[in-house]
């Protein structure tokens, strides 16, 4: 291995011992002294290739915060941390719920699943593959139980399409995508419970980060939600943001592909799961298809109505298969538009989250036009599986370059490179891992 990259490694084993918090990882020191869903999911995939006992414990913590009715929430609190992020319990209120778990604090909304794949990737690396076995013999059931959740109560018509009921469920936040959704929102700043943002101030400059704007339809929705006590019936009929993403529904089903695996390594029954499979890929393939744009849009169910605008989740079905040869292609010819930066353009990185040409992009602003690192490394095992393994090259590339140049950032500018928001940040450091161990 090159020097520099080894001593890299050594920084994100560094970056992630430091934040790892007894049973589970923040994503960074101060901004998310919690556990964040498919943050730790992200984790156990780096923690799989060099501490696969961590990996184990970072996915156990999480899973002991499932809800009864399979919920795997967004966000499990650390109680002795509390105090230093905004919302927290209570302002959440799940207890209004009969199904929030008892002795854990927790968020009312769930994140983009890709835990399965997590669990396959830890069994794949694993130098003890019976005791993992009999780890994921005790994990197996609570999958199960997430993935019937999302399909029980997130796809009321049987689509094969779930939803996502809050834009922190999307994990991409103040992606433009969500502008005009949200727009339809009324909020009367009267009834606003008081409330007080604590992502912003000395470490991330508010230009960086979702409006005041935004924030008062974040903070509608968690009121909503208590109001109706988290009773998914009712928020369906109710919640004003309801939108089928690729994102969340690609990484359902990958994990679908990953459970099925896991079932037949466990000797246990997967057929509901295939269906749920083919069901998801042919309404990916079909629904969210857009021939026109060539490209996977949103549904906004509630406005009834596609959402055009191009964000990297549009690629992101490459990753569970579901894409025809026709569809990964065009989506590859987006992919290496000036639009999503080329392999061949020196003046950018990529991939970054939305257009470049797009009227709304803000390169230093979050998930408007930065670059992530978990995108990244998500569109790299998408892109390998359809066979465009020069681009998968230029990617890998990019996160080595980036890390190497600004370190550990939350996110980074797609045309100089500059990392911006958190330092320290886990995921970066874990998928850097990931990137340079994986073959
Ligand atoms: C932000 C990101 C989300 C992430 C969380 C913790 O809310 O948008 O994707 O999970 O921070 O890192």
């Amino acid at each position: 291995m090159r020097p520099d990259i080894a001593r890299l490694i050594k920084q994100a084993k560094k970056v992630l011992r430091q934040n790892w918090r007894d049973q589970f990882t923040v994503p960074s020191p101060n901004l998310y002294p919690h556990q964040w869903n498919w943050d730790a999911g992200f984790m156990a995939i780096g923690y799989a290739h060099f501490h696969p006992r961590r990996a184990q414990q970072e996915l156990n913590h999480l899973f002991a915060a499932q809800w009864r009715n399979g919920m795997l929430p967004q966000i499990v609190f650390n109680p002795e941390a509390l105090g230093g992020y905004f919302p927290e319990p209570d302002f959440w209120q799940t207890e209004r719920s009969a199904n929030h778990p008892s002795g854990f604090l927790t968020s009312g909304i769930t994140m983009p699943p890709l835990h399965a794949l997590a669990a396959w990737k830890i069994y794949r690396h694993s130098p003890n593959p019976q005791q993992t076995r009999e780890w994921l013999r005790d994990l197996f059931p609570r999958l199960l139980k997430m993935h019937r959740y999302f399909y029980r109560e997130r796809d009321p018509q049987r689509e094969g399409l779930v939803y996502i009921r809050h834009p922190w469920e999307s994990g991409i936040d103040n992606a433009p995508a969500w502008d005009a959704p949200l727009r339809h929102i009324p909020v009367d700043s009267e009834t606003l419970p008081a409330y007080q943002r604590k992502d912003v101030g000395q470490d991330v400059p508010a230009s960086q980060r979702p409006t005041n704007r935004d924030y008062d339809r974040y903070v509608y929705l968690v009121a909503l939600f208590r109001r109706l006590k988290y009773h998914e019936g009712n928020l369906y009929r109710e919640c004003p943001f309801l939108i089928q993403d690729p994102l969340t529904n690609s990484l359902l089903n990958r994990s679908n592909e990953e459970l099925i695996r896991l079932a037949r390594l466990l000797g246990e029954d997967s057929g509901e799961i295939r269906e749920w499979y083919q069901q998801t890929s042919r309404a990916l393939r079909t629904k969210l298809w857009h021939a026109d744009h060539g490209a996977f849009d949103c549904y906004d169910l509630r406005n009834r109505d596609f959402i055009h605008t191009q964000i990297a989740s549009a690629f992101m079905p490459l990753i569970c298969g579901a894409p025809t040869t026709e569809q990964a292609n065009r989506i590859y010819q987006s992919l290496e538009s000036n639009s999503f930066c080329s392999m061949h353009n020196d003046h950018c990185f990529s991939i970054p989250n939305y257009d470049l040409k797009g009227k709304e992009l803000d390169t230093r602003n979050y998930w408007r036009g930065p670059v992530w690192i978990n995108t990244n490394w998500l569109l790299m095992q998408g892109l390998k599986r359809y066979g465009f393994h020069q681009k998968a090259r230029s990617v890998r590339r990019d996160i080595i370059e980036l890390v190497s140049r600004w370190g550990f950032r939350e996110y980074f500018d797609p045309y100089r490179g500059t990392g911006y928001g958190s330092q320290h940040f886990s995921w970066t450091a874990a998928l850097f891992i990931a990137t340079v161990m994986e073959k």
